[in-house]
C-alpha cells in the first residue's frame, strides 16, 4: 500500500520492486534482444506542458503503408486499407477511453462510464461479455500483439473479439527499424495472417504499426527517465494511450496506474497471478506509468478510486 501511495505521487524507483522483478529487468538490460542504442539525451524534470509539447513534436503515429521495401515489392500498397488510420475520423474524436486489462478493474462498476465515451480502445483478447458492469461493452479499436495473430488458442480468424472493430497489430522489430530484417525475422510471424485477413476481410480497417513509431515511444520514455529502462518495446497499453492521444481531444485511461483495487491478478478475465503484469519485466512498464502519472490532468480522487488518468489530446497542445 505504501508503494501504491508513492506511485500515485510519481515517487517510486525500480529499487522498490521485488528482487525477482529487479533481476528480470537486469537480465533484459544485459540481453538487449532488439539491439537498442539510445542516442538521445536525458531531459530531467520536464513539466507536463513540456512533456506534451515534446510528444507532439516527436511522436507520429505511423502504420505500414506498403511504400517501403520489402512491402512495396510484395504489393502491400494495395493490401493495406485505402483510408489511413489517422484519417478514419478526420474531424477527430472528442472523448475516448482506454481500458487496460488489469485484474484491478474487477468490481469497479466503471462499465457505464467507459461506454459513455465516443470511442473505446481495448487490448488483445480482453473480452467484454460477462464483464459489462466493470469494463463496458463498446469496442471501437483493438490493439493486438503478434502472438494474438499467430497463437491458435486465440482463434484470431473466427473469434468475434476481432470483428466489427478497427484492428491495430504490432510486433517487436529491431531498434534500427530495418524492415527487411524484421520481415525475415519477426518476433512472431504476423505478416502471413495479416495478408490472409486483409484478403478475406478487405472492408475491415486493419493496420500494422510501423516500428519507427514504437521505438519513438521508447526513446521518449528513456529520455524522460533517470534510470536505464528495459531495452524492449513499450507495452501495448502505452502504445494505445499514445494512439488515442493523437486521435481524440481527451483520453480517459482506466486501471493503468492501479487504483485502491490493485491486485496481482494479471487480467480481469483470467485466473493468473503475477505482479510483473502491473509493474513490468519485459516491458518498461513502471517507467511508462511514471510518465503517464506526470501527464495526468485528472483528479487525485479519480486516480485512487477509479484508477483513472485523464490526458489531453495532442492536437490541441500548444508548443
Ligand atoms: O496483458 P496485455 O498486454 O494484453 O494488457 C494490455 C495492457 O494493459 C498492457 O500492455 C499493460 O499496459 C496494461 N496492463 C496493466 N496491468 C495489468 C495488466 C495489463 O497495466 N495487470
Amino acid at each position: 500500500r505504501a508503494f501504491l501511495q508513492r506511485l500515485w505521487q510519481g515517487n517510486v524507483s525500480s529499487r522498490m520492486l521485488s528482487p525477482r522483478l529487479q533481476r528480470a529487468m537486469k537480465d533484459y538490460l544485459g540481453a538487449n534482444r532488439h539491439g537498442v542504442r539510445f542516442r538521445g539525451r536525458r531531459a530531467a524534470g520536464r513539466s507536463r506542458a513540456q512533456l506534451l509539447c515534446a510528444l507532439r513534436r516527436r511522436v507520429r503515429v505511423r502504420t505500414l503503408d506498403g511504400s517501403e521495401a520489402p512491402f512495396a515489392a510484395l504489393g502491400w500498397r494495395h493490401l493495406v486499407p485505402r483510408v489511413p488510420l489517422g484519417r478514419l475520423h478526420p474531424r477527430g474524436l472528442r472523448s475516448c477511453a482506454v481500458v487496460m486489462s488489469a485484474g484491478a478493474i474487477l468490481n469497479s462498476s466503471l462499465g457505464e462510464e467507459i461506454d459513455s465515451h465516443d470511442a473505446v480502445l481495448r487490448f488483445n483478447s480482453a473480452p467484454t461479455r460477462g464483464y459489462e458492469k466493470d469494463v463496458g461493452n463498446k469496442t471501437t479499436v483493438r490493439i493486438i500483439n503478434s502472438q494474438i495473430l499467430t497463437n491458435p488458442n486465440h482463434h484470431f480468424i473466427d473469434s468475434s473479439l476481432y470483428k466489427d472493430v478497427i484492428l491495430v497489430a504490432w510486433d517487436p522489430a529491431p531498434y534500427s527499424a530495418n524492415l527487411n530484417l524484421w520481415y525475415r525475422k519477426p518476433d512472431y510471424n504476423l505478416f502471413t495472417p495479416y495478408v490472409q485477413h486483409r484478403q478475406r476481410n478487405p472492408n475491415q480497417p486493419f493496420y500494422i504499426l510501423h516500428p519507427k513509431f514504437i521505438w519513438q515511444l521508447w526513446d521518449f520514455i528513456q529520455e524522460n527517465t533517470k534510470e536505464k529502462i528495459q531495452p524492449n518495446p513499450p507495452s501495448s497499453g502505452f502504445i494505445g494511450i499514445l494512439l488515442m492521444m493523437s486521435m481524440c481531444s481527451e483520453v480517459h485511461v482506466y486501471e493503468y496506474i492501479p487504483s485502491v483495487r490493485q491486485t496481482e491478478l494479471c487480467h480481469y478475465h483470467e485466473l493468473y497471478y503475477d505482479a510483473a503484469c502491473t509493474l513490468g519485466a519485459y516491458h518498461p512498464l513502471l517507467y511508462e506509468k511514471l510518465l503517464v502519472q506526470r501527464l495526468n490532468t485528472g483528479a487525485q480522487g479519480d486516480l485512487r478510486r477509479k484508477g483513472k488518468v485523464v490526458l489531453p489530446g495532442l492536437q490541441a497542445v500548444r508548443c
